[in-house]
């Protein structure tokens, strides 16, 4: 990385003319009213409404209510000044019955969203699929059945017919490798299963649902820009013992993904009992998933480290790797860390948007996440002073900037939260946003890291360090205080 550019000059803390500023959330996290408007549960719903599965038991039931808040919420979007919101479309709103018929009054909750953002500037950009099946879905197999995708790919059509030329972007599907590792293979996540078998075939349907999704938006919008959001993980390893365990954590979190996608196959190195069978892949299956895209979405949070010595616990599923289990593990150097154990890196991010530049070909790269709880509170002022999260933002921006620097073509970042939602088994004890939500009462109030951010967006430049920001930054007002 000696050829990068590194701070000092103006031009180097600028970001390229139309750099899209933006935030992100999802249906289930957000928006509460579960059983208002004819929506019908998600494995959301009933993974939550199990006991042990989720922190003290929280569910999306009320979340931060947006269904109901829907001004506020835009209002609070136009007020941070961003050009962009990344949000999803609840499938059992608009679906009820995961496929069939048209659950008019969701679609109209989608319909207004897009509407109001577009009055205030702000580009619509919609993910078709963020982790809320329909549990009709679910209960005739799920993932791991091929209806899914097909059902995946009808609702893409009828999202592009109501809603077609104001969605500035389309994503597809979001972080299909949360689904198969935690959804499928360890559990932790809805639907909550343990199956290796069961995980192979659910990663082969999610990303045919990213397939048809994409042809459905294709036939109907050719114009629209359409990418999935993944989130390939880094995986470091710290002597040479570790070198072929990283290489088979590689295929097995990014390449099974990456590769479909980008190239049409799925990886040889890939553990066999995850390598979707033969009898499940269809002809033009592989074909339909590899289709054109227009951009690929990055989340990114952190690394992983390997080295030899230790058990190796990132997963709990039984690893089919004959050689490295039990003699490598995933441990932390000593960085610092999120409340979430994870550690702050922005050069893992930087380096991974110089991979994926190689590997889409030069394709524009958008951040979709990228942000970190803490340990958020309100002061008896009413502020939040989340100073730890203006760090990471700097940091990871600055990464997005060397990025930028070395020829890769970063067109966005969307900051991982608008505001405190349901972090999914973490419930709301984990606060990833730039505002404070109170969920009691609902109320937002702007953290510390919204100026900064604002200010970020505005100028469409980074700050030299954060310190001179807070200094200045006027005292936090709250916002959206109406509650309902
Ligand atoms: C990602 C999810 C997103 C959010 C962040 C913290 O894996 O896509 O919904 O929960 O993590």
């Amino acid at each position: 990385m000696n050829s990068l550019k590194h701070g000092g000059s103006d031009d180097a803390r600028r970001f390229p003319e139309g750099f899209v500023w933006g935030v992100g959330t999802s249906s289930y996290q957000i928006e509460g009213a579960a059983a208002t408007d004819g929506r019908a549960p998600s494995i959301w719903d009933t993974f939550a409404h199990t006991p042990g599965k989720v922190n003290r038991g929280d569910t999306g039931d009320i979340a931060c209510n947006s269904y109901h808040r829907l001004d506020d919420d835009v209002q609070l979007l136009t007020e941070l000044g961003v050009g962009a919101y990344r949000f999803s479309v609840s499938w059992p709103r608009v679906l009820p019955n995961g496929s069939g018929a048209v659950n008019v009054l969701g679609l109209d909750y989608y319909r207004r969203l897009i509407d109001r953002l577009c009055e205030r500037d702000i580009k619509p950009v919609l993910t078709i699929y963020h982790w809320d099946l329909p549990q009709t879905l679910e209960d005739r197999g799920g993932w791991a059945n091929r209806d899914a995708a097909l059902a995946l790919g009808e609702l893409a059509a009828v999202l592009a017919e109501a809603l077609g030329e104001q969605v500035a972007m389309w994503i597809t599907i979001n972080e299909p490798l949360q689904t198969v590792q935690q959804g499928y293979l360890n559990g932790s996540h809805a639907p909550g299963r343990r199956d290796p078998a069961l995980a192979a075939a659910a990663l082969h349907h999610i990303l045919l649902g990213h397939g048809y999704a994409l042809q459905a938006l294709r036939s109907r919008l050719p114009d629209a820009a359409a990418g999935p959001s993944m989130d390939p993980q880094p995986f470091l390893a710290l002597d040479q013992g570790s070198r072929a365990a990283a290489e088979a954590l590689d295929a097995e979190y990014n390449r099974a993904y990456l590769d479909p996608v980008l190239r049409g196959s799925y990886p040889a190195a890939l553990r066999a009992d995850l390598m979707p069978p033969g009898e499940l892949i269809q002809d033009g299956d592989l074909a339909l998933i590899s289709a054109p895209i227009d951009f690929f979405g990055l989340n990114y949070y952190r690394p992983h480290y390997l080295r030899r010595g230790d058990r190796f616990d990132l997963r709990v599923g039984e690893s089919a790797i004959p050689g490295w289990r039990g003699t490598v593990r995933y441990m932390a150097p000593d960085l610092p860390r999120t409340v979430m154990g994870w550690p702050i890196v922005p050069a893992a991010m930087r380096d991974l948007l110089i991979r994926l530049h190689e590997e889409t070909g030069g394709l524009p790269l958008y951040v979709t996440e990228n942000g970190c709880a803490a340990d958020d509170y309100l002061t008896p002022e009413g502020r939040v002073d989340d100073h730890e999260r203006i760090a990471y933002i700097h940091g990871h921006l600055g990464a997005v900037l060397e990025a930028i620097a070395a020829g890769v073509n970063v067109a966005g970042y969307f900051h991982w939260s608008l505001m405190d939602n349901f972090e999914w088994a973490e419930g709301y004890r984990r606060r990833f946003g730039l505002h404070y939500v109170e969920f009691e009462s609902g109320r937002r109030v702007r953290k510390r890291s919204a100026y900064f951010y604002r200010q970020v967006a505005i100028s469409n430049e980074l700050p030299p360090a954060p310190e001179p920001v807070l200094a200045d930054a006027p005292l936090p007002a709250a916002t959206g205080a109406r509650s309902q």
